[in-house]
């Protein structure tokens, strides 16, 4: 069990080093126009054609396949024996709501991931569906891609709701990444379950408004 869960911890915690990553890669969006399309589609360019990038992006995707599988195998063992649960923080009734939800939570933000991976991912880096144009500099329009998509009410608010989910789940799964991973000092404890809250509220809200944005631009 204890293995399980410190793959599922130290797969957690490095995909939410990528998102802190990637929501600063995506805040160039909230640029105008003109800057935000160079400076997006160059720096996407310069990411797709470093070899150190393309490993880590490697290790991104294992990690993810990791983190799900494993989550999975907890969550319907924990629902099978109704034994021992996820290592929960019993202060308060939220947090042990959100404790018994990982599993349901986990599975929106699948399902945001696979859609997404199909918008940009497919498109971009495996070249299916419709051809991706290019902009003055040469460079693969990934703008032009993104601010397709939010142009669509249905998807801007597909990637705007679903940020709540993922919100709730950065927060309870930072708080017990850190304890499986060791941090039981309860001083220290409540220092990460405050700077596990700042973080999901930035990422969900700075992802958030990023497609209200675009759409309203
Ligand atoms: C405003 C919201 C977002 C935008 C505009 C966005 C945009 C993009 C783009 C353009 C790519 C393709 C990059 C390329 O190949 O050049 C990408 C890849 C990816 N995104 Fe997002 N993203 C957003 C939110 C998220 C969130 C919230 C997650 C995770 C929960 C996520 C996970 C990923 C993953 C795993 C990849 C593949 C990484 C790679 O192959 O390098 N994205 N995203």
């Amino acid at each position: 069990m204890f293995f399980r869960k410190s793959i599922v911890a130290a797969t957690g915690l490095f995909l939410c080093i990528f998102l802190i990553v990637h929501l600063s890669a995506n805040a160039i969006l909230l640029l105008p126009e003109t800057t935000a399309r160079e400076l997006y589609n160059s720096y996407s360019t310069a990411l797709r054609e470093n070899l150190f990038i393309t490993l880590i992006a490697y290790l991104l995707y294992i990690s993810i396949i990791l983190h799900v599988v494993y989550a999975a195998i907890i969550t319907f063992r924990n629902t099978k024996s109704k034994g021992e649960k996820y290592k929960v923080n019993h202060n308060n009734k939220n947090s042990t709501w959100m404790s018994q939800n990982m599993g349901f939570l986990g599975v929106f933000i699948l399902l945001f991931i696979v859609v997404h991976l199909a918008n940009f991912w497919a498109k971009i880096k495996l070249g299916i569906g419709e051809d991706v144009g290019v902009d003055v500099n040469g460079n693969v329009d990934v703008y032009e891609v993104t601010s397709f998509l939010f142009h669509n009410m249905y998807f801007m608010l597909f990637y705007s709701v679903l940020m709540i989910p993922l919100g709730f789940h950065l927060y309870h799964g930072l708080k017990s990444a850190f304890m499986t991973l060791g941090f039981y000092h309860k001083k220290g404890l409540r220092l990460l379950a405050k700077i596990s809250l700042a973080y999901a509220i930035i990422m969900s809200v700075g992802f958030g408004i990023i497609p209200l944005f675009v759409y309203f631009k």
